[in-house]
């Protein structure tokens, strides 16, 4: 059975430096892949090892990788749009390629291919999953997409059934509709089983159930946060953000702590959670992470392992 652990945080608190430490010590229980999803990458720096986005044993049991987002984006819009023109042979006015450049920009993008990204890593091999996740904004995108996604893939699947009907009613009239393409003669399809349209979308459909699935019921999200209140006040609202989606946010790990104040109270209430000092020196490489994954084992046994 796959367990997921997300590190979610403001750019800078430590959720690099946690998410490996996590890692190391779930390593000793089992095989583990540590990923990291955000685009920004420095958990090969962590580690002090070079990685890639090929997932590299860097400890026993212990893999990692730096999903390469850039890549993701470009082979997600050419398989897209490869399979649109495949859709819509029939329509020699469509030219998609000169949109493809442009859709990169488009908004949206970035955290489609981020989750395209989990959907790969969560079908690997390993029995955890621990993901280095961007900063709180992009994050709360990612992790909320499957959800708004089914929704409009469902109003899309309606409204593809509305045009089938449509078109079979017209075919009773007037009979089946073809046309010829590099002298082959294609039929518009108007059965929902031969249509490739739906087809996309079924599949697209069975793809977000399987993340929201994984997340929901697999993945334990931890806020890594440092006791001081712009860190508090993105957290709670990103706990709050995912809360509308019956994401719950289960551990908060309050790092760089030095003494007891009124934000770490705070910081306190908004899960189980555990306190990782603030170290003099940069903590990396295996050994030094070693000693922040003994603190945050405390997290793991509240997390239905
Ligand atoms: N407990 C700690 N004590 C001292 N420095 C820390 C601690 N945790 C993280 N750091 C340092 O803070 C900086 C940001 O950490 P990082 O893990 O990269 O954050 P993030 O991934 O959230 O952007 C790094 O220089 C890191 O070495
Ligand atoms: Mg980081």
């Amino acid at each position: 059975m796959k367990r997921g652990f997300v590190f979610i945080g403001k750019g800078g608190v430590g959720k690099t430096t946690c998410s490996a430490s996590l890692a190391l010590s779930l390593a000793e229980k089992g095989r583990t892949l540590i990923a990291s999803l955000d685009p920004a990458h420095n958990l090969g720096d962590v580690y002090g090892v070079e990685l890639s986005d090929r997932p590299v044993e860097i400890a026993h049991n212990l893999y990692a990788i730096e999903v390469d987002t850039d890549l993701l984006t470009k082979r997600y819009l050419k398989r897209t749009v490869g399979r649109i023109k495949e859709m819509y042979s029939y329509l020699k006015v469509l030219n998609l390629d000169r949109y493809v450049d442009s859709l990169k920009y488009s908004p949206g993008i970035e955290e489609y291919s981020i989750l395209e990204g989990l959907t790969e890593l969560i079908s690997m091999d390993h029995e955890f999953i621990v993901l280095d996740m961007p900063p709180t904004g992009l994050t709360v995108k990612v992790l909320t997409l499957p959800y708004t996604a089914l929704i409009w893939i469902e109003k899309l699947m309606d409204l593809r059934n509305e045009i089938l009907s449509r078109r079979r009613t017209i075919e009773e009239i007037a009979g089946r509709k073809c046309v010829i393409i590099n002298g082959k003669e294609i039929a518009i399809p108007s059965d929902e089983k031969d249509d490739p349209v739906m087809r996309e979308l079924k599949e697209k459909k069975k793809k977000m159930e399987l993340v929201r699935g994984f997340l929901a019921e697999k993945c334990s999200l931890i806020l890594v946060a440092n006791p001081e209140p712009l860190s508090l006040f993105e957290g709670e609202r990103a706990v709050n953000a995912l809360k509308n989606f019956r994401l719950s946010v289960t551990g908060i790990i309050i790092n760089k702590f030095v003494q007891e104040n009124r934000i770490t109270e705070k910081l306190e209430r908004l899960g189980k959670a555990v306190r990782v000092p603030m170290f003099d020196q940069m903590p990396h490489g295996i050994e030094g992470l070693k000693k922040i994954g003994e603190i945050l084992e405390e997290l793991q046994e509240g997390m239905g392992e």
